[in-house]
């Protein structure tokens, strides 16, 4: 499938305060527990309150996480074994999907077996190319909740860029997002994401989304707020957020960009920061957030999701971004962040 054909549609949402409280005493699933992510989101949402049911496809890995957390239920299951799919969603309110690199294609085997269970389905995809199939070729079952890219790239940008948008005229000229790191080692699975994605960047331009591949990255300068100042900066970065933003904020453009600090200056402990500011004519409204361990952080994100999701606080079912289902500004000031400006 060519790609850059693929129109965006936005599937109507249903707007909805009610939630079956059966479905809300159901334990969570969490898919690819034993990876990085996977065990990050396990252990956030046993710190909730939860007992995760542990899944994924290494039965031995699953058993040794167990045996980090007693009790919990382990199904093991392959993406390529529906009935083990469907097994492992037996009975569970939701599942978040942190088995990565999710590849060009939405995560199909996984979301296909929470259709068919009839359970709410998040994912932490970082890559555009992902985030854009899934919104514009899943249709999830009635009454449920699905809401890709729960993950530092792809939901932190939208829940910023959603408060930044509010008061602003619609439609705006230009939405940017730019990212700071003092340094990133990535995990196996975020290095084979950005093989997979082989040069292709998922871009909004004019209105549109497409895909631009085989033409060198821009290069900028970006005025971050302290500690980072003003750094140089790389255009087009293909973070899900284009699409997320994309999906619900009328706006002309968008721009993401990234700074990664290069490892000889890197701190030991990871810190981010995400600007996001929303332009219309000469007018702007900028806020950010900064932070620690984008891994970390990201377990933080879908935990605070699926919290809100089972206290029966989300506003809509099927297709959504994390913003669109959530109240943005009350869901940034739950997260753990070192600070939050939002205007
Ligand atoms: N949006 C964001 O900001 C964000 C944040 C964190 C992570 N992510 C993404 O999440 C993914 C996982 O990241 P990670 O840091 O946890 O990587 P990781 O430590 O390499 O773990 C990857 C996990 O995925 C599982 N997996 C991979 N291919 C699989 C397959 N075909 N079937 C079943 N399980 C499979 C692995 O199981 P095996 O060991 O059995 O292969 C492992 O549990 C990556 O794609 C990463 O980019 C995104």
């Amino acid at each position: 499938m060519n790609l850059a054909k693929l129109s965006f549609t936005t599937l109507p949402i249903i707007w909805t305060g009610r939630h079956s409280r059966a479905m809300q005493s159901l334990p969570v699933a969490v898919y690819g527990a034993y990876g990085h992510t996977g065990r990050l989101l396990v252990k956030e949402l046993n710190r909730r309150g939860h007992l995760p049911v542990l899944s994924g496809r290494d039965a031995r890995r699953l058993k040794a996480l167990v045996d980090e957390y007693p009790g919990s239920d382990m199904r093991p299951a392959s993406l390529d074994a529906p009935a083990e799919m469907d097994r492992a969603l037996t009975d569970v309110a939701a599942v978040v999907n942190c088995a990565g690199p999710f590849g060009d294609t939405p995560p199909a085997s996984l979301l296909d077996a929470s259709r068919r269970a009839g359970v709410h389905y998040l994912d932490v995809a970082g890559e555009a190319l992902v985030a854009w199939r899934t919104f514009n070729d899943f249709r999830p079952s009635d009454g449920t909740l699905v809401i890709p890219a729960v993950g530092f790239f792809g939901a932190l940008g939208d829940l910023l860029a959603s408060v930044a948008y509010a008061g602003a005229p619609s439609p705006a000229d230009e939405v940017s997002v730019a990212i700071a790191l003092n340094g990133w080692t990535p995990t196996a699975g975020s290095d084979r994401a950005g093989v997979l994605r082989a040069g292709r960047r998922v871009v909004y331009v004019d209105g549109h989304l497409d895909v631009r591949a085989g033409t060198p990255e821009p290069f900028g300068k970006w005025q971050f707020p302290p500690p980072f100042g003003q750094r140089e900066v790389t255009g087009e970065f293909p973070t899900a957020d284009v699409v997320t933003i994309a999906r619900h904020l009328p706006t002309q453009d968008i721009n993401a960009y990234i700074h990664v600090q290069s490892p000889g200056e890197a701190a030991s402990t990871q810190r981010f920061l995400a600007e996001v500011t929303v332009r219309w004519g000469k007018q702007q409204t900028r806020v950010w957030a900064a932070g620690r361990d984008i891994y970390g952080f990201s377990a933080a994100l879908a935990g605070e999701a699926i919290d809100r999701l089972l206290r029966g606080e989300s506003r809509a079912t099927g297709l959504a971004t994390v913003s669109e289902a959530f109240d943005a500004a009350d869901f940034l000031r739950a997260l753990p962040l070192d600070s939050l400006e939002l205007g």
